[in-house]
């Protein structure tokens, strides 16, 4: 039995660990890191998808972003599944479950960065993004939106940057 439910403190070791299995290390270089670095995950947006034992098998989280001219959107990811749990359809109640939450708290659009051969299934096209400007290199074809609302994404174009809280911010309040 899997249960997917939000994200809580003591599961950020074996995330990290998972993330460096399915990533590597490099993945800190990516272009997406500049938007998530120093920053939160968007509120209620972070989950973990646990075993029977409690031990965590997938993750994903989503990112409060501004999209040029479309304003408040999410960034997705990073998404991964434990290798030994993939294939068994994880990650796609992994993107249900945040997508679903996402609109529930109001949010209209959702980028990512990923393969669209995987992405698309859940709605995600190159289409909405093709006059919107990643803040570094991305591969054009990996640059993906989906609409949570009708026409979010009409007529966007600019820059995308990081509108999340602040991690420091975040340490005062706690
Ligand atoms: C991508 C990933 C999250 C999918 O998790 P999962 O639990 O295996 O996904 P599901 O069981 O819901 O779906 C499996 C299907 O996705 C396909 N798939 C997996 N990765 C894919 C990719 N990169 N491109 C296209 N299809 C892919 C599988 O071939 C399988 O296809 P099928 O349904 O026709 O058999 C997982 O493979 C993973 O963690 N990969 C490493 C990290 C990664 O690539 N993350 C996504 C980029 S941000």
């Amino acid at each position: 039995m899997v249960t997917i439910r939000a994200e809580i403190l003591s599961d950020v070791p074996a995330r990290e660990a998972l993330l460096n299995a399915a990533f590597g290390v490099q993945r800190f270089r990516k272009t997406s890191e500049k938007l998530r670095r120093g920053r939160l995950p968007a509120e209620g947006l972070a989950f973990s998808a646990v075993d029977a034992r409690g031990t965590l098998i997938g993750t994903v989280r989503l990112w409060n972003i501004i999209a040029g001219s479309a304003g408040q959107a999410v960034l997705l990811g990073p998404l991964a599944v434990d290798c030994k749990a993939q294939g068994q359809g994880l990650g796609a109640a992994l993107m249900a479950h945040a997508l679903a939450e996402a609109k529930r708290l109001g949010h209209a659009a959702v980028l990512l960065v990923g393969d669209a051969s995987y992405y698309s299934r859940f709605g995600f096209s190159e289409g909405h993004t093709g006059s919107l400007q990643f803040p570094g290199p991305v591969e054009r074809a990996r640059f993906l939106g989906l609409e949570l609302v009708k026409g979010a994404f009409d007529g966007a174009e600019g820059l995308i940057t990081a509108s999340g809280r602040v991690l420091e911010a975040a340490k005062k309040v706690a």
